[in-house]
């Protein structure tokens, strides 16, 4: 039985590894078939891809590679430029975390990545999988690389009836037995090639898949319905105001965020709210009450409202608007974290998608 087992879990790799070789996605991170990988084109590209589609992130790794060619570069870079670089992909504390990793291998690992999954865990921004496919990928180590993807192929491959958040465990104790003896590098990302062209989540390509005779859901039409979930919870809702206050040459008051929080390091406008407990704000301010005067101004309340998802509640906003001269700006008490970045300047912000959102919303009803 167990030999049985073993030539199945071999006959499983050898196919998708055969299958790679000739379908496999030319990626700039990827090394050509039978290279070695660098080290830090996969750290690089592993950290993007994390909550960030393949085809958003390769103009942005190619530009950092251009600019920093080697981790000593983007170690020795000011995080300003990172940072800026970094903007349009979202999560910026992703690039905080990346920087602070690349000067910390410079200085303690003479500019090595480590091939030792706890080792690399250690670094700010790199988890469980992050490390897993790293050590992989660039060093063809034996890890059990497992990301959404990969859940789903087993969790096809098996049929398993538990819901995915329930079954996580038992399904990297299942992908482990199956990691092959060589070119795992290879195997790591022939799984995520295959997830993402073939076993993709709503119609199954089961019709090319070349692992189709060891599924149990193979060419089935229930394989969509897999992998299981459990019923989804309506998302808490939260509410918040956000403040444009503009001077009269259009300079927009800003602030940047410390390194916590939903947009750690990125730029955004001033805001009021945002928590469940907030009762105040649970309905959408019709005026703008004493609490809500930021610097004591008589904001104007825009018609138009809008929401936000976040992975763990509903955002919605109100709109707010203040036009000011510069010259009576020395009456208002400021918080000198905030600051006036004139309109030339808004595109070189790292702006989360929300703020950008807003900033539309502000150009189309007030600024014509
Ligand atoms: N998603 C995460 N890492 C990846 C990689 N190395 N190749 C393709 N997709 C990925």
């Amino acid at each position: 039985m167990r030999k049985k087992n073993e030539d199945k879990y071999k006959q499983f790799s050898n196919e998708l590894l055969d299958w790679y070789d000739v379908s496999r996605r030319d990626l700039p991170w990827r090394a050509a078939p039978g290279a070695s990988s660098n080290p830090y084109f996969v750290l690089l590209s592993e950290i993007m891809l994390q909550q960030t589609v393949v085809t958003t992130v390769i103009p942005y790794f190619i530009r950092f590679i251009n600019k920093w060619p080697k981790i000593i570069d983007l170690a020795q870079a000011d995080f300003n430029e990172v940072s800026s670089l970094w903007a349009g992909l979202g999560y910026y504390r992703r690039a905080k975390n990346l920087h602070e990793t690349a000067k910390i291998l410079v200085k303690q690992h003479n500019g090595i990545i480590p091939n030792d999954e706890d080792v690399l865990l250690t670094f700010p921004g790199i988890g469980e999988y992050t490390a897993a496919a790293i050590s992989a990928i660039a060093y063809d180590t034996k890890s059990n690389v497992v990301d959404g993807n990969i859940e789903r192929i087993f969790s096809r491959l098996y049929k398993i009836e538990e819901p995915l958040e329930l079954s996580k465990q038992k399904i990297r104790t299942l992908s482990k037995k199956y990691l092959p003896c060589k070119r795992n590098g290879d195997y790591a990302q022939a799984l995520m090639d295959l997830g993402s062209s073939v076993c993709i989540p709503k119609a199954p390509r089961c019709q090319i898949c070349p692992i189709i005779s060891t599924c149990k859901l193979g060419g089935t039409p229930n394989a969509a319905m897999y992998p299981k979930r459990l019923p989804k919870k309506n998302k808490k809702q939260r509410y918040g105001v956000f403040y444009l206050l503009m001077d009269d040459e259009g300079s927009i008051l800003f602030s940047t965020n410390k390194n916590e929080g939903i947009f750690a390091n990125m730029d955004v406008l001033p805001s009021i709210g945002w928590n469940e407990e907030n009762k105040k704000l649970e309905s959408s301010p019709k005026i703008i009450s004493k609490e809500l005067a930021l610097f004591n101004l008589n904001w104007e309340i825009l018609e138009k409202k809008i929401n936000h998802i976040f992975s763990h509640f509903k955002l919605n906003c109100t709109l707010v608007f203040f036009r000011i001269k510069k010259s009576t700006l020395n009456n208002l008490i400021i918080d000198k974290k905030y600051r006036f970045v004139k309109k030339t300047e808004l595109n070189k912000l790292a702006k989360p998608s929300l703020i950008k959102k807003i900033l539309d919303v502000f150009e189309e009803e007030i600024v014509k």
